[in-house]
């Protein structure tokens, strides 16, 4: 039996660009994260309504030079000049890796260039030679959140086979810019999203589409391809690197052992592991034809894409784990659970809330860590796990954030039972390991950190740095490999 943490396990935090780089500079173009806007005067139901359903009148106000809405992701907590700062920071709580994404619109603006642009690239030139510096590993996500706003607004976002030879090239671009410097890739964060908020993660707007469901799905269809033929090139220009997939999973558990909620937790989690299953075993499952039937579904697939998926899968699983929901054949009788992602589930008795209402269950990361080793035995990334809280900084410049311990300590120690019951893991990037700007909300002051960022909701503050308390108890986590929680 294995016991503890491995040696070399990448310990250390996760960022997104479009989430803390700010820097709408240099050549970078538009993405579809900039045109998410904050307003502190709408109630705080509203505040995650556009993530869920960007609307078109959003996107062209967005898309207005004299907008005077305050657009919180250009900003971000400006990386783009504090990045050398930042890492630092990183490197003294010992990480051993950074996953971070590049983002698509620094390189490609609009996306459809054929040539790059030079100052992207080398803005995270200077950042991979930082983290080198202090000897920490970048996994590095191709696409997280931020796809140039002109593929969503001239080609309908994914729906358009265009844009797996764009994602190609961006690809292709990267790949050997970077190939000395990055080994370990990953195509498109939490690729499961797109049935959630498909403007984020396809450029699809869902307002007036009547095809939704086919819109993603066919979407999903392309980036499977173009995911697939990314870890082909990736293959061949750097041998010695991997390549990951990327899903969010939100276990859903049967409410109660009525067989009816067995069924839904079962459906429920095929919505999220079809992805993980395209991504990793190569082919469509074949519960799939029953489901795109039900939802009236008919992809097109053209006759090379089974063999690049067949022969390209993924090297290794990332994903993000924050919540488990519970699924109800009776949901009606029940609250309804929040977060992110989330399917039909309903609030779970047995488990406490964050302040956003998202369920905290550490037990259900061990039993997803078995679930997923179980069906696919590739190696595992936890490739996001946080908590999201509002925090103090006290006149003595100290944040007690005994919470976010817990929850992080909860959790790693859920991992830890999950390495004895034989699960390969190889890292743990805590999601948000600087405050950044919320995905869902676009708030600052959902933070989730171990470094406090001096900025609140409309982007005022000094930008200050300031560490926590959870600083210097990840720091511990990290020197004693994770032997030492407390
Ligand atoms: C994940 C995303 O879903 O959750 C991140 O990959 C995101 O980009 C994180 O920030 C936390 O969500 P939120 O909405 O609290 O920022």
């Amino acid at each position: 039996m294995r016991e503890g943490f491995p040696e070399g396990f990448l310990w250390g935090g996760a960022t997104a660009a479009n989430q803390i780089e700010g820097g709408l500079t240099d050549g970078k173009g538009l993405s579809v994260a900039d045109c998410y806007s904050f307003d502190s005067k709408l109630p705080k139901s509203e505040w995650s309504k556009q993530w869920k359903e960007m609307t078109h009148a959003q996107v062209k106000e967005a898309m207005n030079k004299e907008s005077q809405l305050y657009f919180p992701k250009r900003k971000g907590i400006d990386f783009y000049n504090y990045y050398k700062e930042d890492i630092k920071l990183f490197a003294e709580m010992g990480f051993k890796a950074y996953r971070m994404s590049i983002a698509w619109s620094r390189i490609f603006p609009e996306g459809d260039e054929l040539e790059p642009n030079e100052e992207g690239l080398a803005f995270y030139d200077k950042v991979f030679d930082e983290l080198e510096k202090y000897d920490i590993e970048p996994i590095v996500t191709i696409s997280h959140y931020e796809m140039p706003l002109n593929l969503t607004t001239n080609y309908d976002g994914w729906t358009n086979r265009k844009l797996i030879s764009f994602f190609e090239n961006y690809s292709r671009v990267l790949f050997l810019r970077y190939k000395e410097k990055v080994k370990y890739w990953m195509t498109f964060n939490e690729i499961n999203s797109m049935i959630k908020h498909p403007f984020t993660s396809i450029g699809v707007i869902e307002e007036g589409n009547r095809n939704l469901m086919q819109d993603i799905f066919q979407s999903a269809h392309h980036q499977f391809v173009a995911g697939a033929l990314a870890t082909k090139l990736c293959h061949e220009i750097i041998p010695d690197a991997k390549m990951g997939c990327m899903i969010s999973y939100q276990m859903p558990i049967p409410y109660s052992c009525n067989p009816d909620d067995v069924q839904l937790s079962v459906e429920e989690q095929r919505k999220t592991l079809f992805f993980s299953d395209v991504q990793v075993r190569g082919y469509y499952p074949a519960y799939t034809a029953r489901l795109f039937k039900n939802l009236g579904v008919e992809l097109e697939i053209q006759n090379d894409d089974e063999a690049i998926l067949k022969n390209n899968t993924a090297d290794y699983i990332g994903f993000s784990y924050y919540m488990s929901t519970a699924s109800s054949s009776e949901p009606e009788k029940f609250d309804k659970v929040q977060g992110n992602l989330l399917n039909n589930g309903v609030k779970n008795p047995f488990l406490a809330i964050t302040e956003w209402g998202w369920q905290v269950d550490p037990k259900s990361f061990r039993v997803s860590l078995n679930q997923l080793y179980d069906l696919y035995q590739k190696p595992i990334l936890v490739a996001e796990n946080g908590l999201g809280a509002i925090d103090i900084l006290k006149e003595d410049e100290r944040i007690q954030d005994t919470y976010r311990i817990e929850y992080l300590k909860s959790h790693i120690c859920e991992m830890k039972e999950a390495i004895k019951d034989g699960v390969d893991i190889i890292g743990f990037t805590s999601w948000g390991c600087i405050d950044c700007i919320s995905a869902s909300t676009s708030q600052m002051t959902k933070r989730y950190g171990f470094i406090h960022v001096d900025m609140d909701d409309e982007g005022e503050g000094s930008l200050k740095r300031t560490k926590k308390d959870s600083f210097y108890w990840y720091q511990q986590v990290i020197n004693t490999n994770g032997e030492k929680l407390d």
